[in-house]
C-alpha cells in the first residue's frame, strides 16, 4: 500500500532579502539557530529566480531596496506563487507602504528595528499558515492506496465515505460551511479538503483560531483597525478579511467568538462589507468561511452567547465528524498510516502491530479521537525496539484501570449529551408542556423504545430481551402490548 521511498521531515527553508549585510548575518545566524535553513540575497532581483529553483517555504524580505522595491517583488513573488508566505520589513515611519503590502498578500509586517521574539513567533505562524495552504490534502483511494504527498484523509467507514461525498458536494460553491465534532476527529482536515477541492483552490486560506484571540482584539484581528481605534492600535492594520479576500476563511472554534464580532460575521456573510475598527469606510470582500466548532452552539444559543441567526445561516452546510468510537472499522488503516508516518519522520521501520494489540487499539473507547490514536502510536513508534508493535509499546493499555475509570467518567458525560439532545426533541415535539404528565409520558417513550431495541438485539426472544432488561416475562409482556410492539 506504501512505497518504500523514504520522505524526511523538511527543514524549512528561509529566504532573506535585505540591502544590509550586518542585518542578513545577524538574521541568517538567528534564524539557523533557530532551526530553519536560510539563503539571504542583497537584492530583490537576486531574490525572485531563487523563488522559482529551490524550494522556499517563507520570504522575509526588506522592502526598501535597491533596484526592484520589495513592494513589486511582492506582487512578482505573489504572482509566481500566491501561497508564498512573505513578512515584510519596514523602517519607522513608512508603515503606510508596509499596509500596501499587506493588501497585496503579504502575510505581516515587522517595524525595524524589531524584537528579534517578535520575529520569531511571526516566522511560525507565517510558516504555519503557508503550510496549512500548500501541503495538499487527500483521501485514501478506493483500493485503500494513499498518495506519497502531503496528508491524506483515512476513512473506509460508512460514515467517512458520506464525508468524503459531502466535501465533494459542497466543495464547488461559495457557501458557508460548519464543521462539528469532538476534539481531534479531524475538522481541520476537512476544513482543508473543502478549500482544497473548491474553485477558490488557488486563492488564500486563513485559519484563525477563534479560542486563542484575546476578546478585546478579535475584531481588530479579523476586519482590521485604524490607527488609534484603541490603545495599543499604534499603526492602521489590514485584518484577515481583507488579506483574504477572494480566497477562504477557517474560522476555528467559532464557539469561542465573542458576540460582537459574530454581529460582523454575519453581515459579512450576507452583505459581504464590514468596517475596520475606528473607520466608518465600508470594505467589500468575497471571501468563503468555513467555521468549526467542538461545542454543541444550541447550547451557547440558550446561554446567550451565540447568535442564533448567525447559527442557522451558518448551519445550513454542516458536516459532522463523528467521534472515532463510532467507527472503529477505520483504526486498522489509521494505524497502519500513522505508522507509515513516524516511520518516515522518525526513520523506524515498524511493519505493523500485533493482533493482541490490535484488538486492544480496537476495543478503546479514544476519548480523544483520531489525534489520540496518532500521539499513541507516535510514541510506541519512538520508543519501540521491535519491528512490530504491540500491547508493552502502549502505557495506555498497560494501566487498564486508569484507562477505565476515564472511560466511564467520558461515556457519562457523553450519555447526559446526547439524553439532553433525545429529551429536547422530545420535548420540542411534545404537546405536554404544561399538561403535568411530562414525566409519565417521556418515560413511556423512552421505555418503548428500549423495549424494542432490546428485543431487536435479541432476535425478538422475550425471555433474552427481559433477561437483559432485568424484568420478568410477564412484565414484559404487559409492556409489550400497550406499547402495540406485538405485531413489529
Ligand atoms: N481521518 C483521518 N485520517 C488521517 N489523519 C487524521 C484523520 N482525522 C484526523 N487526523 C489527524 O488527527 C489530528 C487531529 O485532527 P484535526 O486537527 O483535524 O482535528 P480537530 O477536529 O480540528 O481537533 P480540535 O477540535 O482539537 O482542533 C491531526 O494530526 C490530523 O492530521
Ligand atoms: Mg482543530
Amino acid at each position: 500500500m506504501y512505497s518504500k521511498r523514504k520522505k524526511k521531515m523538511r527543514i524549512p527553508t528561509i529566504l532573506v532579502v535585505d540591502d544590509s549585510k550586518a542585518i542578513l548575518t545577524m538574521l541568517k545566524t538567528f534564524l539557523e539557530k533557530e532551526g530553519y535553513d536560510v539563503i539571504t540575497t542583497l537584492t530583490a532581483l537576486d531574490a525572485l529566480p531563487l523563488i522559482q529553483m529551490r524550494e522556499i517555504d517563507l520570504v522575509i524580505m526588506d522592502i526598501k531596496l535597491p533596484g526592484l522595491s520589495g513592494i513589486d517583488a511582492l506582487t512578482e513573488i505573489k504572482n509566481k506563487d500566491i501561497k508564498l508566505p512573505v513578512i515584510i520589513m519596514t523602517a519607522f515611519g513608512t508603515t503606510q507602504t508596509a499596509i500596501e503590502a499587506m493588501k497585496r498578500g503579504a502575510y505581516d509586517y515587522v517595524t525595524k528595528p524589531f524584537k528579534i521574539n517578535e520575529l520569531s513567533n511571526l516566522v511560525k505562524k507565517a510558516l504555519e499558515a503557508g503550510w496549512l495552504m500548500r501541503e495538499s490534502v487527500s483521501y485514501q483511494g478506493e483500493k485503500g492506496e494513499i498518495p506519497q504527498e502531503g496528508v491524506c484523509i483515512i476513512g473506509n467507514s460508512p460514515l467517512m465515505q458520506e464525508i468524503f461525498k459531502t466535501v465533494g458536494k459542497v466543495a464547488e460553491s461559495s457557501a458557508a460551511v460548519l464543521i462539528r465534532g469532538q476534539s481531534g476527529t479531524g475538522k481541520e482536515l476537512i476544513a482543508r479538503a473543502v478549500y482544497q477541492n473548491s474553485s477558490r483552490k488557488d486563492k488564500p486560506f486563513l485559519a484563525v483560531n477563534c479560542a486563542a484571540i484575546p476578546e478585546s482584539l478579535f475584531e481588530a484581528e479579523l476586519f482590521g483597525h485604524e490607527k488609534g481605534a484603541f490603545t495599543g492600535a499604534i499603526n492602521k492594520r489590514i485584518g484577515k478579511f481583507q488579506q483574504c479576500d477572494g480566497g477562504t476563511i477557517f474560522l476555528d472554534e467559532i464557539g469561542d467568538m465573542p458576540l460582537s464580532t459574530q454581529t460582523k460575521i454575519l453581515r459579512v456573510l450576507q452583505e459581504h462589507t464590514f468596517e475596520p475598527v475606528g473607520s466608518e469606510k465600508t470594505i467589500n470582500v468575497d471571501v468563503r468561511v468555513i467555521a468549526s466548532t467542538n461545542k454543541e452552539l444550541w447550547k451557547a444559543i440558550e446561554k446567550g452567547e451565540f447568535r442564533e441567526d448567525l447559527y442557522y445561516r451558518l448551519k445550513v452546510v454542516t458536516i459532522f465528524m463523528p467521534p472515532l468510537c463510532q467507527r472503529k472499522e477505520d483504526i486498522p488503516l489509521l494505524a497502519d498510516y500513522f505508522i507509515h508516518k513516524s516511520n518516515n519522520t522518525f526513520s523506524k521501520n515498524i511493519k505493523g502491530v500485533d493482533r493482541q494489540l490490535l484488538s486492544c487499539l480496537k476495543e478503546y473507547h479514544w476519548p480523544g479521537n483520531v489525534r489520540e490514536l496518532e500521539n499513541a502510536i507516535q510514541t510506541a513508534v519512538i520508543m519501540s525496539k521491535k519491528g512490530i508493535l504491540g500491547l508493552d509499546d502502549f502505557p495506555l493499555f498497560n494501566h487498564p484501570e486508569q484507562g477505565s475509570i476515564k472511560d466511564d467518567a467520558r461515556q457519562e458525560r457523553d450519555y447526559a449529551d446526547i439524553f439532553e439532545d433525545i429529551l429536547k426533541e422530545m420535548l420540542k415535539n411534545s404537546k405536554l408542556t404544561g399538561s403535568g404528565n411530562l414525566h409519565r409520558e417521556i418515560m413511556k417513550g423512552l421505555e418503548k423504545n428500549l423495549i424494542k431495541l432490546v428485543l431487536d438485539k435479541s432476535r425478538k426472544s422475550q425471555s433474552k430481551t427481559a433477561k437483559l432488561l432485568g424484568i420478568s416475562r410477564n412484565t414484559l409482556r404487559t409492556r409489550m402490548k400497550s406499547y402495540n410492539l406485538f405485531d413489529t
